[in-house]
């Protein structure tokens, strides 16, 4: 990072006319988290209630001059704003400030502090790619000064990888534009080739028949340290906004003796841009193609509700709202009446509470992941004879054996077997297959 302190300006609008998942002010506090995650100071908030947003500066042009002052009184270098604004907006806004105020929104926050976290070469470089698509058609002559001093770090203000990307003038800027169009062609290229890497590895997981649970979650509630107390692994914790950047995962054994692949995922937040979501292919692939979500909330959080509401919302969004869900309310070890859980527990369904910390109810949590695991297999009976007993083997490995009878014409088992088995079994089946 910067050796000097970012000190930014937060601005939030409150519209008449759509319903928010949050209020500004819950919001706009959300979102001096996420500066403080990046390590910038906040020197002042301004907020507007309107109809819809100005076409060139997005705020009204009686707030701009409000947003001038504040900026020139308290000399912030940062303006963020808590809506997605249009790379226009940003234009005609950082004209008007001028001084090399850098005007950012909550997606370019969120980019900056996950090209903060990435840790693995396929996370660094989809950040990278996410960055300079942001910051193409935003590329103006005031992103310069930050860009450089950002240099090769967190690359706020789009200077990834040490890309300089505001010059003295136009012609200055038409190079730097034909340098990220380039840049981005090279980087898909090389995303291209991880994800083939990362598609052949999980080819080869499905084929091993594990079942995926995937952890999800609004940002901080403790998805890592679940997954680090389930598999007693290390993954990396911390009390900040998308720690977790890249997938990391874990097998872990449940009760009947049935192994798991638990994938940590990024952290949700309310407003990101499916498009950004998008831009993390890897951790996607990992949610759509698991057989059970475990959706992890911070039930002491105020905004926990909505922040729960919010994820479901991604889900549906990255199609991922049709697998069961099994919801881990964490955290229960800060509760201080612990009946505040119990509305939280009749209003959502299959939810259990959890301390991922201390430890509390996570046998619970293994079980109800078992069960619903069986859930969602076939139920069948068949007769195998005795010399199928690979099938025999197939069947108490992986599925779930309800009754066993042992006759003349072979073993008579009863239970459930993941639907990638069931067409072994077709030849053997004894009345219908429910499910
Ligand atoms: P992202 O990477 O932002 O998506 O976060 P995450 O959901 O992986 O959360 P993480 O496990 O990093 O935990 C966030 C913070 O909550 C850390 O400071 C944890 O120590 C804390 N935390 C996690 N689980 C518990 C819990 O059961 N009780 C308490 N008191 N704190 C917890």
């Amino acid at each position: 990072m910067n050796n000097q302190k970012d000190l930014a300006i937060l601005v939030g609008v409150d519209y008449y006319k759509h319903e928010q998942l949050l209020t500004l002010q819950d919001s706009l506090s959300e979102l001096a988290l996420l500066a403080n995650t990046a390590h910038i100071q906040i020197a002042g908030t301004l907020t507007q209630k309107m109809d819809s947003p100005n076409p060139n500066t997005f705020i009204g042009s009686g707030k701009v001059e409000e947003l001038k002052s504040l900026v020139e009184e308290t000399t912030a270098n940062l303006v963020i704003f808590d809506d997605e604004l249009l790379p226009r907006h940003q234009r005609e806004l950082e004209e008007i400030l001028g001084n090399n105020t850098l005007v950012l929104d909550r997606t370019g926050l969120i980019l900056d502090i996950f090209a903060l976290h990435a840790r693995t070469s396929e996370g660094y470089l989809q950040v990278k790619l996410a960055q300079y698509e942001y910051r193409l058609p935003r590329l103006t002559r005031a992103w310069t000064h930050l860009a450089r001093q950002a240099g090769g770090s967190s690359g706020r203000t789009g200077g990834v990888g040490g890309v300089g990307l505001r010059g003295p003038g136009e012609t200055q800027l038409e190079v730097d534009r034909r340098e990220i169009r380039k840049n981005i062609s090279n980087l898909k290229k090389e995303l291209e080739k991880v994800s083939e890497h990362r598609s052949r590895y999980r080819e080869q997981r499905r084929k091993s028949h594990i079942p995926i649970v995937a952890l999800v979650g609004y940002t901080n509630a403790g998805k890592s340290t679940l997954l680090n107390q389930l598999a007693g692994s290390d993954v990396y914790v911390a009390d900040q906004l998308f720690a977790t950047l890249d997938p990391t995962t874990r097998k872990v054994s449940l009760s009947n003796g049935q192994a798991i692949l638990l994938t940590d995922t990024v952290g949700f937040i309310q407003k990101l841009p499916t498009q950004l979501v998008a831009a993390f292919r890897a951790t996607l692939e990992e949610i759509s193609e698991a057989d059970l979500l475990l959706h992890v909330v911070d039930v002491t959080h105020p905004n926990a509700i909505v922040q729960a509401k919010s994820v479901l919302q991604t889900l549906e969004e990255i199609n991922a709202g049709n697998i069961p869900v099994i919801t881990a309310l964490n955290k229960i070890d800060l509760l201080i009446d612990p009946k505040a859980i119990e509305i939280s527990l009749k209003n959502i369904p299959n939810a259990l509470p959890i301390s991922a910390i201390d430890n509390i109810g996570l046998g619970e949590l293994l079980k109800a992941i078992e069960t619903t695991l069986i859930s969602t297999f076939n139920k069948i009976r068949v007769l195998l004879p005795y010399k199928e007993g690979n099938l025999i083997s197939i069947f108490h490995e992986f599925g779930h054996v309800e009754a066993v009878e042992h006759t003349e014409n072979g073993t008579l088992i009863e239970g459930r077997i993941p639907a990638e088995y069931k067409d072994k079994y077709l030849p053997f089946l004894l009345g219908r297959t429910r499910k």
